[in-house]
């Protein structure tokens, strides 16, 4: 008898768990080998700023967080010549005059969760989000910064709370992709997707796409043209090119979209974080009694979804984002390497194995 079912045979607990174990040690091995010859085939450019820890770590507070967040911009602006900011993005500040806020919305942030907040806050209402997308439109609406006199900016500018939310950039890339385009295995045809994807046909140039192709994505079919589903390669390639040709504010720097360095945030945001965040933020600028309208914590995108995207694309390619993106990186303390080097989800894949089998 061997050992495995002289063990079955006492306790089929305890052997199923030793099978699980062995086979989670021989996985977790070759992905840490697959993982270091990845790594050392194609070393890494960093962004210049390396976090002295994990600056997403849980045993950090958003508010001990947001001193080192600051220090860390101030660092990059002290750095960076900055110019004065372009009037065009007085228009990305949206105001409260009740609490005396300025929120710069950045596309693909957790912008929406954050602005019902705001118009709740301002109007006195109880808005769900989906109450809020649907009443866009309605009256009373949030007020750009833009429809004030440019007296009332600048002492807007000069005395409000500004707040900035800003995102990981992989994470932000994978869910302008999402939502915009869809994606092989998310494609639900909305007609948003349909749009994007017939106005964006030509980012398929980027992989050199010959049509019809044996890996094909999809097709989308409208009354008298086909259209291509534009793979995440594809878009990634694009929205990294240095011409600009496709440029859109949901890919956009965040940096450029609300350049922090010539806007003296009081306070940056992480999505990762943004419910904890905003409770700080808000409370702070005094609002009391409204914890009802307050957004419940949640995960923003899984971790492993979006790893099944960087996980198909090459290092070069996951390199041209770092180069665009860099000042995002930068200023707000992510790290292309970092986030590349930490595939946290199938650790915590094997941890929750040993719990499910083995009770500890
Ligand atoms: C800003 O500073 C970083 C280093 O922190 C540097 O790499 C970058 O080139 C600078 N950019 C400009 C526009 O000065
Ligand atoms: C919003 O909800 C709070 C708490 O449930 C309630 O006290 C308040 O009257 C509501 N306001 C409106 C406008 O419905």
């Amino acid at each position: 008898m061997g050992v495995l079912e002289w063990l079955r045979s006492r306790s089929p607990q305890a052997a199923k768990c030793i099978m699980v174990a062995g086979g989670a040690v021989i996985l977790f091995g070759f992905m840490f080998y697959t993982d270091e010859v990845h790594m050392s085939q194609t070393p890494f450019r960093l962004g210049s700023y390396v976090p002295d820890d994990d600056a997403e770590s849980n045993m950090v507070s958003p508010r001990q967080d947001q001193s080192r967040r600051k220090a860390l911009l101030e660092e990059y602006c002290q750095k960076n010549s900055s110019s004065d900011m372009s009037p065009r993005r007085m228009g990305n500040f949206f105001v409260s005059d009740r609490y005396k806020v300025l929120y710069c919305k950045v596309a693909r942030t957790g912008s929406t969760t954050t602005s019902a907040l705001l118009y709740n806050l301002e109007f006195g209402t109880n808005f769900t989000q989906q109450e809020y997308l649907e009443h866009q439109g309605g009256t009373p609406i949030l007020k750009r910064l833009t429809s004030y006199t440019k007296d009332e900016q600048m002492l807007r500018l000069k005395t409000y709370k500004k707040l900035l939310v800003v995102r990981n950039p992989l994470e932000r890339l994978v869910s302008a992709y999402l939502f915009f385009f869809g994606g092989k295995d998310y494609f639900v045809g909305k007609t948003r997707h349909v749009l994007y994807n017939q106005h964006y046909q030509d980012m398929l140039e980027t992989i050199d796409w010959k049509i019809p192709h044996t890996e094909d994505y999809g097709v989308i079919q409208t009354t008298n043209e086909k259209y291509h589903v534009i793979p995440f390669l594809a878009f990634i390639r694009a929205v990294t090119e240095d011409t600009g040709r496709w440029e859109n504010e949901h890919w956009a720097l965040m940096s450029n979209y609300c350049p922090p360095c010539q806007i003296n945030f009081d306070f940056i945001a992480h999505t990762e974080t943004l419910a904890e965040d905003l409770n700080i933020f808000f409370l702070n600028a005094g609002v009391i009694g409204r914890e009802n309208v307050f957004p419940p914590v949640k995960t923003a995108i899984g971790k492993e979804k979006m790893w099944d995207f960087y996980r198909r694309i090459q290092i070069e390619d996951a390199q041209r984002i770092g180069r665009k993106y860099e000042p995002d990186f930068d200023m707000f303390g992510y790290s292309l390497e970092e986030s590349y080097s930490l595939p946290d989800y199938a650790y915590f894949d094997i941890v929750k194995i040993f719990e499910d089998f083995c009770n500890f």
